[in-house]
């Protein structure tokens, strides 16, 4: 099991990733971004790969996109489904990993946001994961994803860290109403580009007192831009632009890299 798996982290997720990302937003313009290339490619209908609780999906859908959403997690698969309902929109969503899904159609658009690639935790599975996406794609269809360009800064930092070595990152109310304190303990392994460790959630009573503690494990791995380059060519796929940001500027100083590929012949 790992983070999103667990339900109370899905119930949660949106609202504790509105406060993540209420000062510094990675993703700052990111659903604009994919209706963009929604409107630009989906033509013969998209898909949301890792659709998590439906921050893409949802947006797509409510302008109308022909969408379909997947998820490995069935518990983010059920927060999307309600979040929809309550919506008044219906479109499928269905819990599958994204390295063996077979759908009952063929996508122009296949977009993996927010970082859901970087839950593949070798290479096997990111070969995997393209080459089945691949296969779910019309010819000439279209992918993006997004990596973060390993930083030897951050990683020299984490390699200091252990997985109980706690640090404080936000505070928010959760589905109940409840004050959340939520600390991570991230380390980095330089052989395996694996980041993991644990996500502790605090409840607090009106007085600060905590009350509950649940830890949740997580692990991402890291790639290089050389290595997706190859990664890329090896199942099929082209490079048609690598942005810096969700505005596609491409000399963007961040850490961020959005790819936009295209199936190849
Ligand atoms: C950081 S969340 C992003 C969710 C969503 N795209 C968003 O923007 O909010 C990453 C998601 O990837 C999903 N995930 C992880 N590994 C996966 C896999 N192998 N196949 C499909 N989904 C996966 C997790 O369950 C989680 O919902």
């Amino acid at each position: 099991m790992d983070l999103h798996d667990y339900k109370d982290v899905a119930e949660n997720y949106d609202a504790y990733l509105s406060v993540m990302y209420s000062e510094h937003d990675n993703y700052e313009g990111f659903r604009d971004f994919y209706l963009d290339l929604a409107r630009e490619y989906g033509n013969k209908g998209t898909i949301d790969i890792a659709c998590g609780t439906g921050a893409v999906l949802l947006h797509l859908a409510q302008a109308g996109i022909d969408v379909d959403g997947t998820d490995l997690s069935e518990a983010m698969c059920d927060v999307a489904h309600k979040k929809a309902i309550s919506m008044g929109l219906s479109p499928r969503i269905f819990a599958a990993n994204m390295t063996d899904f077979q759908s009952d159609r063929k996508y122009s658009l296949a977009i993996i946001a927010r970082s859901g690639f970087m839950h593949l935790l070798t290479p096997e599975l990111q070969r995997k994961a393209l080459n089945n996406i691949r296969e779910n794609l019309t010819d000439g269809g279209v992918l993006t994803l997004n990596t973060f360009a390993p930083y030897p800064i951050y990683q020299a930092e984490q390699m200091k860290t252990t997985e109980d070595d706690y640090s404080f990152r936000l505070e928010y109310t959760n589905i109940e109403g409840q004050r959340e304190r939520i600390y991570d303990a991230i380390t980095y392994d330089p052989k395996t580009q694996l980041m993991y460790g644990n996500w502790k959630f605090e409840t607090l009573d009106e007085n600060g007192h905590t009350i509950a503690k649940r830890i949740r494990p997580l692990k991402m791995r890291q790639t290089y831009k050389q290595e997706m380059l190859y990664l890329i060519e090896l199942c099929g796929f082209e490079v048609i632009d690598i942005y810096g940001d969700y505005h596609k500027n491409k000399d963007a100083a961040g850490s961020s890299l959005i790819w936009l590929l295209k199936k190849a012949r």
